[in-house]
């Protein structure tokens, strides 16, 4: 199993901060946002790792993380020129794996307490062609892509709706991915939306039209620190934590 974080993007809601330094290089706790993610991995038993980072911020990850070694794992890098959507910047990934790879895709800002293994060993069951993504329960779902489930089939969603305005439940699509090389063809599939991104949830409602889109709920503490509010959170939650 490979790893893609994604750390490209603006970081616009964080706006004056990620002027000057790139979302996922805010400290939350003892750390840079991005070390988590990079934590979960290596916990799950993921070692390969891809970080996809903005051209203007690539040298404060090179400085930082360096190959990896220092958090027990191999990092490459690739950059994303300019933030054109998550499953753009995924799209870069294509030559980091190879046909038969299973990969977890990251978003850099999504900070969660569960052991990835669980869930990555659920993936691993499933059939090439298909992916999982994982759930959570919110209170303020229109934030985020939220799924509808299929009614005959309880594993599956049926599709995923990116922002709705009447969110038909009170789960999250997080920003914690589990799919294979068919990954790339569904991005080829889709076309960018009303905001000029090519968005990841239409790369899964690709997959959910083929009736291949599993799920698991996250049973832990989960947020996107990427609203002033959720980073404060983060940071309150992941304090004492030494990684
Ligand atoms: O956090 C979960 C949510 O993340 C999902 O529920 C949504 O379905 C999904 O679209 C996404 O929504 P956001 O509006 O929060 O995405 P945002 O644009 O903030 O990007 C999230 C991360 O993706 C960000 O930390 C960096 C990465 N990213 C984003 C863009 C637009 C890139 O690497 N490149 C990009 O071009």
């Amino acid at each position: 199993m490979k790893g893609i974080i994604l750390a490209g993007g603006t970081g616009s809601r964080l706006f004056p901060l990620t002027k000057l330094i790139n979302k996922h290089l805010l400290p939350v706790g003892r750390f840079p946002m991005i070390c988590y993610g990079i934590e979960r991995m290596r916990k799950a038993g993921i070692q390969d790792i891809l970080l996809i980072v903005g051209k203007s911020s690539a040298g404060l990850y090179t400085n930082f993380l360096g190959s990896g070694e220092e958090w027990g794992v191999n990092i490459s890098y690739k950059i994303q020129e300019s933030a054109g959507g998550i499953a753009q910047a995924l799209n870069l990934a294509r030559s980091f794996v190879s046909a038969q790879d299973r990969f977890v895709v990251l978003l850099g800002d999504n900070l969660f307490h569960d052991d990835l293994t669980p869930y990555v060993d659920a993936f691993n069951q499933q059939p090439s062609g298909s992916a999982r993504v994982l759930l959570k329960h919110v209170n303020d779902p229109k934030r985020y892509g939220v799924p509808v489930f299929h009614m005959s089939q309880p594993n599956l969603i049926q599709y995923i709706e990116e922002k709705p305005k009447n969110p038909q439940s009170n789960y999250c699509v997080t920003g914690i991915y589990m799919y294979d090389s068919y990954v790339f063809e569904a991005i080829s599939q889709i076309a960018p939306s009303a905001r000029g991104e090519l968005e990841i949830t239409d790369v899964n409602n690709v997959y959910a039209k083929l009736g291949r889109l599993q799920f698991d709920i996250l049973r832990g503490w989960w947020t996107d620190a990427g609203t002033f509010d959720s980073l404060d959170e983060a940071g309150r939650k992941l304090r004492g934590l030494k990684l």
